[in-house]
């Protein structure tokens, strides 16, 4: 297949272009470099030991789409661009609808126009709101808390209407719990801009010394040690799922839990941190981060039974290699 990876050259989308790579596909990544580098591209080729082509562009933009579709020929589309912070989406509504909800409306109509009949999404598992854990796909979805939760989740409700409407088109939405980790090589990994939101790269320049300690926000949930519990889930078994979602395809729309299906807390993570790389993270606690549920993982058997996929990668190696990449920056 030659697929069309939008937001290819961030942290999910480079490592899912290698994995399609390995798997003999061929990619055309259109990112426009708002939260990534341009050097990742040549990494992922590397990795890959293929070359992809890029096309620089806005993929919220309507020229830029059509032109896409008129210069490739494309089979299928993974579209990971958008823009991903709570808070900036809190601050910023108006971007966060028109580079993620518009982005999906421009391809999802080219899809049809050009006959390209599959189309994977970057959903998140925020579409389930405050629902009992484990979150299971058939359950009734709930408000989310934020803007950038009602742009998967407005994403996700256009995809579906439009596969209802066009017999053949195969749209596959993926929630994903909470990615982490990096590729072993320690060359593409979570980068991001400023101060990390995320705990992860919050704790990876802890350990670099980057910043000074960790916040942990909450000792105080209904949790087994009180702070939050989340599912971790290795990127490259995330970007593994994305094959799979992609080769079993079928019309319709289809949905899956990416995660590892079991929950870890922060102290956990931390202490599996410290002990696997044999470094000291300085942590305080801090209040609840306003938005934060207290606990949450997936439930993840429909993507074993239906795509053949499950998480193989445990929380050493998750911390391993979040490490190594910090330490290869
Ligand atoms: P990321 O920011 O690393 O990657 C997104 C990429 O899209 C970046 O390379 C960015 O430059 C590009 N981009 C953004 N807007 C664009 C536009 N309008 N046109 C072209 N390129 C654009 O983020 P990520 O962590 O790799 O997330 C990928 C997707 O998965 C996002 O849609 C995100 O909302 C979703 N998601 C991420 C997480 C997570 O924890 N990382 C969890 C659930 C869902
Ligand atoms: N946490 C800290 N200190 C930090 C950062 C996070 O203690 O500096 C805690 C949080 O309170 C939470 C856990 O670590 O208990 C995980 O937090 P993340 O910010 O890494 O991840 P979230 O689960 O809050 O957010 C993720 C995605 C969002 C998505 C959200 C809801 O990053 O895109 O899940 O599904 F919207």
């Amino acid at each position: 297949m030659n697929v069309l990876v939008t937001g290819g050259a961030g942290y999910i989308g480079s490592h899912t272009c290698v994995a399609l790579l390995e798997a003999g596909h061929s990619v055309v990544i259109a990112d426009n470099f708002s939260n990534s580098r341009r050097d990742t591209v040549e990494r992922i080729e590397r990795l890959g030991g293929r070359s992809v082509k890029l096309v620089e562009g806005d993929v919220a933009d309507e020229r830029t789409v059509r032109e896409l579709f008129e210069q490739n020929a494309i089979d299928g589309v993974i579209h990971f661009a958008g823009l991903k912070s709570v808070p900036e989406s809190v601050a910023q509504p108006l971007r966060y609808y028109r580079n993620n909800v518009f982005s999906t409306v421009l391809l999802a109509a080219a899809c049809i126009e050009h006959g390209v009949g599959k189309f994977v999404f970057s959903s998140s598992a925020t579409v389930y709101g405050s629902n009992d854990v484990p979150y299971r796909e058939e359950m009734e979805l709930r408000t989310p808390t934020s803007p950038y939760g009602s742009t998967k989740l407005a994403s996700e409700r256009i995809l579906t209407e439009t596969a209802a409407s066009a017999p053949g088109f195969a749209v596959t939405l993926l929630r994903y719990f909470n990615p982490i980790g990096a590729h072993p090589s320690g060359l593409i990994g979570d980068d991001p801009n400023g101060v990390p939101n995320n705990l992860m790269p919050y704790i990876t320049r802890v350990a670099r010394g980057k910043l000074e300690k960790l916040k942990v926000y909450g000792n105080d949930y209904p949790t087994p040690d009180g702070t939050g519990v989340r599912d971790y889930i290795h990127v490259c078994d995330l970007a593994e799922g994305h094959i799979a979602a992609l080769e079993h395809a079928r019309p319709g729309t289809q949905v899956y839990n990416l995660g590892s299906g079991s929950g870890v807390s922060v102290l956990e993570l931390v202490e599996a941190f410290e002990r696997v790389n044999g470094v000291k993270i300085p942590y305080e606690f801090a209040p609840r981060r306003p938005g934060d549920l207290p606990a949450y993982y997936a439930d993840a058997s429909r993507a074993e039974r239906e795509l053949g996929w499950s998480a193989k990668r445990g929380v050493d190696e998750m911390v391993r290699d979040a490490w190594n990449f910090e330490r290869n920056l």
